[in-house]
């Protein structure tokens, strides 16, 4: 593994603490900060893992975590099929090789463009699979001529997840409930041809909710048996449906802290296939991880810009925050932070390691103006110096995805290292690019812009 030190084969977690601090100082210094670096290594061992513990599953990659091209392209080439939740992302897909047969989109409460692009990419790609969430929606295809795969989305009663608003099963808006489940894919299967049944707990789910998954599991196994063999349940005139997979969605959490302990995955395969068993023939089970695949081959770097001392705590400003990774505002998610050292005021790069500094309790704080805009709080770094760099460890899933421009600041750059070799994959957003949708749309009007700056009037 070129980027860290040597930590095993293929460990199964990677820490902050195991990536090589000069080599990641180098890239800061080469591409300027904030800047996500991704580790296209990393994200190939995690495919394996996930491979290894579930060999006789289908494994969809939920495009979501993270939707770089070369994360696309390395995950097509490890076998992962690709689980698409928007129009964009099956073009993003599609854009990566991604044959219909290995897209699974999932629509979650779909815009009509998106169902507009979908059903025409399967005109060409009629071996794409559409997972439906609602029986409108199923009305909705059908406007749009579409008869193809289709996949029913369960609502299974019973969510898991790192935070609330992350916990799918069981939220009203995602699925079919439960209970009128088995007739809503029975009715699909008149005018679709119904392929698969599908849950999803919810996100980040830690070796103590195993028992939530398990559950979802058993339900949707006990599911796939009573559309199989109807005869033994209440619908027992109704035609048996020859389904290809039970897909029980994605979700497997990894150690944001440094002293978590790594999920078990060959255990949770184990669990997972004893839960559903047995499945009908021919039935395969399916998940669709997205965090597990690519969270912890992704860093976040970012410049110590000021140290403030206050009577209360110490305040290091840095310069990404709420824009580059939301996840801290939003979730209140622990992000593991090291500080790499370098910075001037500090002694610059020959300065004493940052872990000879005495460990002091800080607010990491970004340079957007809201209070929520920190990366961590109270929290003992190695003394931040200004001019630091810090590394944002477990930051490749979520993390660039749900960058945005709030505070007109432009989106970061990311570096992918690929067997060593590092390359820009996304550029650095520049202030141009603020304004650019703004400029497309004036185009048009210039002249009548041009009067109504002068005149004042029409405002
Ligand atoms: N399948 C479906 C239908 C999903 O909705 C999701 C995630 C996944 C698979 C993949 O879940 P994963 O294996 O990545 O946990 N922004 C949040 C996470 C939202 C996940 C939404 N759905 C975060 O940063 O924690």
């Amino acid at each position: 593994m070129s980027e860290t030190e040597p930590v095993g084969e293929n460990p199964v977690a990677r820490r902050v603490s195991d990536w090589n601090a000069d080599r990641l100082a180098d890239l800061a210094a080469e591409y300027g900060t904030p800047l996500y670096v991704q580790d296209i290594d990393r994200v190939r061992e995690n495919c394996e893992r996930l491979r290894d513990a579930f060999p006789d599953a289908d494994v969809r990659y939920a495009v979501k975590a993270h939707t770089g091209r070369v994360v696309l392209e390395a995950v097509r080439e490890a076998g992962l099929d690709a689980e698409c939740a928007s129009a964009g992302e099956v073009d993003r897909a599609l854009a990566a090789g991604f044959g219909g047969d290995r897209l699974h989109y999932t629509a979650v409460n779909p815009p009509a463009r998106d169902l507009d692009y979908v059903v025409g990419v399967a005109e060409a790609e009629p071996d794409l699979t559409v997972t439906v969430g609602a029986v409108d929606t199923l009305d909705r295809l059908a406007e749009r001529g579409y008869d193809g795969r289709v996949c029913v989305r369960v609502n299974p009663g019973v969510g898991a997840g790192h935070h609330e608003k992350v916990r799918t099963g069981g939220a009203a808006k995602f699925g079919v409930p439960y209970d009128r489940a088995a007739e809503a894919t029975r009715n699909a299967a008149e005018r679709f041809d119904v392929v698969g049944i599908h849950a999803h707990a919810g996100s980040g789910i830690d070796p103590d909710q195993l028992d939530s998954h398990r559950e979802l599991v058993a339900r949707m196994g006990e599911l796939a048996r009573e559309l199989a063999a109807p005869g033994e349940s209440a619908a027992g005139d109704a035609a048996p449906l020859d389904l290809e997979y039970v897909d029980v969605g994605g979700g497997f959490g990894v150690p944001y802290r440094e002293d978590a302990p790594a999920l078990d995955l060959p255990a949770v395969a184990e669990a997972t296939r004893e839960a559903v068993a047995p499945l009908p023939a021919g039935v395969d089970l399916a998940i669709e991880p997205g965090r597990y695949v690519v969270a912890d081959a992704g860093v976040l770097l970012a410049r110590v810009n000021t140290v403030k001392p206050t009577p209360d705590e110490r305040v290091v400003g840095v310069d990404a925050g709420m824009t580059d990774l939301l996840r801290p505002a939003m979730y209140d998610a622990y992000h593991p932070i090291r500080n790499l050292g370098g910075g001037r005021e500090s002694g610059g790069r020959d300065a004493p390691t940052p872990g000879d500094r005495s460990a002091t309790p800080v607010t990491v704080a970004g340079p957007i103006c809201e209070t929520g805009d920190t990366l961590c709080m109270d929290r003992a770094l190695a003394d931040p110096a200004r001019g630091d760099l810090l590394a944002v460890g477990i930051a490749g899933a979520y993390g660039y995805e749900m960058a945005n421009q709030y505070n007109s600041r432009p989106r970061p750059a990311e570096v992918a290292v690929d067997d060593g070799t590092a390359a820009v994959v996304r550029r650095r957003e520049t202030l141009g690019d603020l304004t650019t949708v703004e400029r497309d749309a004036n185009r048009n009007r210039t002249d009548r812009t041009d009067r109504t700056d002068r005149t004042g009037t029409d405002r």
